[in-house]
């Protein structure tokens, strides 16, 4: 009888460690714990940059997701790579989530799931201080644009007549060569270029025009992970009723929102 007993014990033991093993099956775990690979492009202040003097990367995005991975009881790895890698790196399943200020796009969503819009963004355009022939879009036709690859202000530039478009790996690359004087402009997100200038980019830089059109970041998944898109949906409204969203917006944007 008590071998018997003994037998049936491990026989559930197992099913439970089976079960729990079973948990979340797309979800990776180490030690028994929940891991979110967040993959991001860090030349975007303030939404994801690297910190002073630290390998950390900081700003609104990175915030944002740890506040989301803690809610949800994820540890959260956050890797660096291109922008254009970001979307292929979640179909090949090398990351969970994408978050780099990535804009919700129509081509976007045929390709990956969106959370719920987390800011209201644009594109605007930027052009040296003493620059004052370019007074909006409509005047760069046939200048040459630099931009960051694969991003909507990319394909914006694109779109202009006759415009010689260079797109670089990262934005700072992008705003160095107009600062060389080798591009008439920038197109980037009104936030970013708003906060280089912020920064002390306005000794040598301006923005000029309407912010063009309007864009929602949104966070990306791997399509067919509604279950984390879910997810992140329920901790967005958590943290947005709990007041940690506001706080964390307030802590890179101001009161003003
Ligand atoms: N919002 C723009 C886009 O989706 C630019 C995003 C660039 N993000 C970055 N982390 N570099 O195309």
């Amino acid at each position: 009888m008590k071998k018997v007993l003994v037998f049936m014990m491990a026989v559930l033991m197992l099913a439970a460690l089976a079960v729990a093993g079973c948990g979340g099956s797309d979800e990776k775990e180490a030690g028994g714990e929940k891991i979110m690979r967040v993959g991001t492009e860090p030349s975007f202040a303030p939404f994801e940059m690297q910190a002073e003097g630290s390998e950390e990367l900081t700003g609104f995005d990175m915030d944002l997701i740890r506040a989301i991975g803690k809610h949800l009881g994820y540890k959260v790895e956050i890797s660096a790579m291109g922008f254009d890698a970001l979307i292929p790196a979640l179909q090949a399943d090398n990351i969970d989530v994408a978050l780099a200020g990535m804009s919700i796009t129509e081509e976007r969503k045929q390709q990956v799931i969106f959370s719920d819009p987390y800011y209201k963004s644009g594109l605007l355009v930027m052009v040296p201080k003493d620059n004052n022939d370019i007074k909006s879009i409509d005047d760069l036709k046939g200048k040459r644009i630099a931009v960051q690859i694969g991003t909507t202000g990319a394909f914006r530039a694109e779109k202009v007549e006759g415009a010689k478009v260079t797109a670089f790996n990262d934005n700072g690359s992008a705003v160095l060569e107009m600062k060389n004087g080798a591009a008439d402009a920038v197109i980037n997100d009104a936030p970013v270029l708003k906060y280089f200038l912020a920064q002390g980019g306005s000794e040598y830089a301006k923005t000029v025009g309407e912010v063009l059109n309007a864009e929602d970041y949104g966070i990306a998944v791997k399509k067919g992970n509604d279950k984390l898109a879910a997810e992140i949906n329920k901790a967005l409204n958590d943290l947005k009723a709990n007041g940690e969203f506001d706080k964390i917006y307030n802590k890179w944007f101001g009161e003003a929102k």
